[in-house]
């Protein structure tokens, strides 16, 4: 990492033009989480760090600055002699930009290193307006700014986590021969059937159009177009092509429900894979759910202690728990049953055939499992056209990951393979058929089992760090009524 600063003048294109003229001192400078988790390598040498103040104190002749650089979610102390600096009370206000230069001590306590600064340089200012002043604020608080709340330790240690958390999927499918693939945000097709997408138009709110028809003829597309809810169908064609493939990307969808688990966009990994039934998907979901909570808990080891301390007790030993169980496979009839027996009331009464509540699939998890649950073969006519018919003529090889306190973070399905069957549901469901006659066609050519499913990365973000709102897994959340730039 560099910090450049304009002192000198280098004429950085002389080999072709000479008309750039760059200014670039180039003044090294180290990631805080590099002197901090090593401190042994640093210990009496001098060095130069950046970042910004999150808190200070300020006393007769030193002030102290704690000073985070988002390279780890601890603050490096810096000590500064008031007599070795005219103005400190410039250094002090929260969130002012500083370089410091100085020698790498101990810590009063021995445990850890802080600076005593010899040179410090502003790099930009801040006041004492800077709206996320030291008290605790709320999570709802901090929403109204989406902006800021990215500097305070709650974002700093989900934002770590939520990157280590991606680079683990790609790790498991990488390692496991999958082919990462980009399907189109943009679609023409409502994968779930739920109308519930976004349109995508370039038409002007004071159109003339008289009809439908020529509504859509004369937008962009020709086409009615939508913000994709999930990559499955094209993923599915992906999969028919080369055998085991995942997305990562962006979904979105224009859900009425205004819950703590619901966002409009969020990001969905959608692996998809051929010569695979509903079992041999389930372990996959399993492997992969092991997989990526070992990784975080091996890289993310602050970042979750951070989680435990303020937002979920037990949160480590939750997570540590899941790595050495088998996860439950409950049948979605057995699972009504349990529920029908259970010495609970709940809100919405349940009945073969009703959708499960969230107070439902948190009772099953909660109270009666404490751990992860597949629900298998539910209702057809509760799950999405493309899933595989049970021979039972009711019931759909299809299963829902349920966890404790959060509820659904997987939908995984077999996906129906014959022509016909696919067929008449879409024409009983009133879809359009010309919208789903390439999906069709997959079961024309080489048609073959296959499964898949959509793991929802911030519902996995609520499960790893226990935080109890999806907007707080998200930069920029997007719900209904809510669109913060
Ligand atoms: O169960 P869903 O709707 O399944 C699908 O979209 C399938 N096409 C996936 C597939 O088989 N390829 O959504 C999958 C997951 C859910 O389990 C949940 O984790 C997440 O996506 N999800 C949401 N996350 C946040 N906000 C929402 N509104 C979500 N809707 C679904
Ligand atoms: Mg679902």
């Amino acid at each position: 990492m560099f910090y450049k600063k304009s002192k000198s003048c280098y004429n950085f294109t002389k080999q072709t033009h000479n008309l750039f003229c760059f200014f670039v001192t180039i003044m090294k400078h180290i990631d805080i989480a590099k002197l901090l988790n090593n401190p042994q390598d640093w210990l009496n040498k001098t060095a130069t760090v950046c970042g910004w103040v999150r808190t200070s104190r300020d006393s007769k002749s030193i002030a102290f600055v704690e000073l985070n650089d988002g390279s780890c979610l601890k603050h490096l102390q810096i000590v500064l002699d008031k007599n070795k600096f005219d103005n400190t009370t410039s250094y002090l206000p929260l969130c002012t930009a500083l370089c410091v230069e100085g020698d790498v001590v101990p810590t009063q306590k021995g445990d850890s290193v802080e600076i005593n600064a010899t040179v410090v340089t502003i790099l930009g200012t801040s006041t004492p307006e800077y709206p996320i002043q030291k008290k605790p604020h709320s999570l709802e608080f901090l929403r109204t700014m989406p902006h800021l709340r990215l500097r305070t330790n709650t974002f700093n240690a989900m934002f770590r986590l939520r990157s280590v958390l991606s680079m683990a999927i790609h790790q498991y499918f990488e390692d496991n021969n999958f082919l990462y693939v980009h399907t189109p945000i943009i679609t023409g097709s409502d994968c779930e059937g739920a109308g519930e997408s976004f349109g995508v138009t370039t038409h002007k709110f004071n159109h003339n159009k008289k009809t439908e028809k020529e509504y859509y003829d004369t937008d962009f597309f020709g086409v009615p177009a939508n913000l994709t809810v999930s990559a499955q169908l094209e993923g599915e064609a992906y999969a028919m092509a080369f055998g085991k493939i995942y997305t990562f990307a962006p979904t979105f969808r224009a859900e009425n429900s205004n819950t703590t688990r619901h966002a409009a966009e969020f990001w969905q990994i959608e692996p998809e894979i051929a010569f695979a039934d509903i079992d041999d998907i389930i372990e996959v979901a399993e492997q992969l759910i092991k997989y990526i909570i070992k990784v975080c808990i091996d890289r993310c080891s602050q970042e979750l202690e951070f989680f435990e301390k303020f937002y979920e007790k037990g949160l480590i030993g939750k997570l540590q728990s899941v790595l050495d169980s088998n996860f439950i496979k409950l049948d979605y009839t057995k699972a009504i049953d349990l529920l029908q027996k259970a010495d609970k009331k709940f809100e919405y009464p349940v009945s073969w055939g009703s959708d499960l509540q969230t107070e439902h699939e948190r009772y099953l998890c909660e109270e009666i499992y404490n751990q992860p649950i597949f629900v298998v073969n539910y209702p057809k006519d509760l799950k999405a056209f493309y899933m595989k018919q049970n021979s039972d003529g009711r019931t759909v090889a299809a299963t829902d990951l349920l966890v404790p306190s959060v509820g659904e973070i997987i939908g995984c399905s077999e996906r129906e393979t014959d022509y016909t069957k696919l067929l008449n549901t879409i024409e009983n469901r009133k879809m359009k058929i010309s919208d789903y006659t390439n999906y069709l066609d997959l079961r024309k050519y080489g048609s073959v089992p296959h499964s898949g499913f959509g793991l929802g990365l911030e519902r996995m973000l609520l499960y790893l760090t226990g935080v109890g709102n999806i907007r707080d897994t998200i930069g920029y959340p997007r719900a209904k009524g809510e669109l913060r730039c």
